[in-house]
């Protein structure tokens, strides 16, 4: 394949490393026929493609049980990627040469031999596109093929370095799509499978929101950046607030948030990789491992929830019928899939408490929804209030609070930081207004912003896990909240559905934080 457009340089990935290519390989979609490739996978290919980044020695075998040529797939793709990526500039040649690298494999997972075809048709490939011996493998379907695939994968030898002219290929690896299981027990249970068949070298667990410009920023703008470090402890900070809200529903996806729910869905994998990021310390270095270990670390000093306390940490709740944007919509039990009797959450909001030097005492909130009044998704950190209230209510009016300095990250949709302050306003006397200081990725930087999925992609191929989860990790969050899925799986919620769609979530949310004084921020 030729490349044809000049590396496009994002300025937010400077200092970060150095830009390259991936390296040479075949990569393989397992569940190639399911939504994740159209919508996500083949758009980030192609825009990796011609940004440069794509290896040219590389190409795509889709697998699924449905039967498809080259050419259907191909053409599927193709209308894929101008519905659902159409900020991704299309260009019909640079398309074409793009998928002349495409092929399509009717394949049985379940079925021993099931990987033989594959196995032959990779080594045809390797000559054919010069992809060394590498193959990318991407687990892209339910998660009850995983073990199956990571059977036939053992069992076709795929999973081994090959001899390629006198020399052992490269690597195998293998990105494997959340759940990472369903409770620790599970998630245990693959990860020792996963260890039959791969080193934990070659496992990458994809979380898509590690991909995230924004949250990549979190780490730069605490480490790189000599003015909020001081202030990021129990001395100076009050409390964190991390939102996760959408508008949307379960879009279809009835039969699998009801094995899911809100919790598995969102709170064990992207909600805690923020509170990782948001409470880790200084890694020793930028690699995988140093990171990694950082990460980690915070997950592990989160106290576990008191299940005989348990209304006081973590709430739960279910959308019932309301209007999203004027328009009537229906509650979760009237959704395709859905049971209409269904107790899954739709909504969570945790208090959680980092139990280590730095946070000692500090509450992190949490909470995430579907159908909730805004979709945003944002960290807010809340700094205590200046010690002495110099300017009284005399200054700040009655209507007006004496607030505290909160830094917002902002994950999206609209990507930035900003920073509440309090300032004069102009005039004879001294009056004090809380305005934000304001800093916008989009008219900041003005490009496209590469999708989570073309920087983890890309970031496999060079091997490098910084942004992929750690067994270590994902089973701390599983010790974290497992207990807390048993408990509210064993007793039912009795009040569901209990917040309305549209609306921010079951009153009890805002209940978790008075104890302390605090209130979730209107956004
Ligand atoms: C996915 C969940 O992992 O993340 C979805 O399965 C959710 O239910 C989605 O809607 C949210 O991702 P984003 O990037 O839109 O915040």
């Amino acid at each position: 394949m030729s490349q044809q457009s000049p590396v496009l340089v994002n300025p937010l990935k400077e200092g970060i490393r150095i830009e390259r290519a991936g390296e040479p390989c075949a990569m393989i979609i397992f569940g190639a026929h399911g939504d994740l490739t159209k919508r996500k996978l083949i758009p980030a290919l192609y825009a990796l493609y011609i940004e440069g980044f794509l290896p040219r020695e590389f190409c795509v075998v889709g697998m699924s049980r449905t039967k498809m040529t080259d050419d259907d797939f191909r053409a599927a793709m193709r209308n894929a990627l101008q519905q659902f990526a159409p900020d991704i500039p299309f260009d019909a040649a640079k398309w074409d040469r793009f998928a002349s690298g495409l092929y399509y494999l009717p394949g049985y997972f379940d079925k021993p031999g099931g990987l033989d075809d594959l196995a032959e048709f990779l080594k045809t490939l390797e000559e054919r596109h010069g992809t060394a011996g590498n193959n990318l493998y991407y687990m892209s379907t339910p998660p009850s093929l995983y073990n199956p695939i990571l059977d036939r994968l053992l069992e076709s030898k795929l999973n081994q370095r090959h001899q390629q002219q006198g020399a052992l290929s490269p690597w195998p690896r293998i990105i494997v799509e959340k759940p990472f299981g369903r409770d620790l027990q599970t998630a245990v249970a693959l990860d020792e499978h996963l260890h039959t068949v791969f080193h934990e070298d070659q496992i990458f667990r994809i979380d898509h929101y590690l991909g995230k410009e924004t949250v990549q920023n979190i780490m730069v703008l605490r480490f790189a950046n000599g003015i909020f470090e001081p202030l990021w402890n129990r001395e100076h900070v009050d409390h964190v607030q991390i939102t996760n809200a959408e508008t949307i529903g379960v879009e279809g996806r009835g039969a699998y948030y009801e094995e899911a729910g809100n919790m598995r869905d969102m709170i064990q994998n992207h909600m805690l990789q923020l509170v990782s990021l948001v409470g880790m310390e200084p890694p020793i270095s930028l690699s995988a491992e140093a990171t990694r270990d950082e990460k980690s670390k915070v997950l592990r000093c989160i106290r576990p929830i008191d299940l005989s306390r348990i209304n006081e940490f973590a709430v739960r709740g279910q959308y019932g019928p309301g209007y999203i944007a004027g328009q009537p919509v229906p509650g979760y039990r009237q959704e395709p899939g859905v049971d209409p009797a269904s107790n899954r959450e739709t909504f969570t909001a945790l208090k959680l408490h980092i139990d280590n030097w730095r946070w000692a005492g500090v509450p992190f909130y949490v909470r995430s929804g579907k159908r909730l009044a805004k979709h945003v998704t944002e960290i807010a950190v809340h700094f205590k209030r200046a010690p002495h209230r110099l300017f009284n209510l005399a200054f700040t009016g009655a209507a007006e609070t004496i607030g505290p300095n909160v830094l917002v990250m902002k994950i999206q949709p609209d990507e930035g930081i900003s920073l509440k302050f309090a300032t004069k306003q102009p005039g004879t006397t001294t009056r004090l207004r809380w305005l934000s200081m304001d800093f916008n990725y989009g008219a900041a930087f003005g490009e496209r912003t590469p999708t989570a999925y073309e920087r983890l992609i890309h970031d496999c191929m060079i091997g490098d896990a910084t942004l992929f989860s750690r067994a270590d990790a994902v089973e701390a969050s599983w010790e974290l909240i497992s207990p807390v899925l048993e408990k509210w799986e064993s007793e039912a919620p009795g009040d569901f559905p209990n917040y309305a769609a549209g609306t921010w979530g079951p009153a009890e949310s805002d209940v978790l934080l008075q104890p302390d004084g605090d209130m979730w921020r209107t956004l």
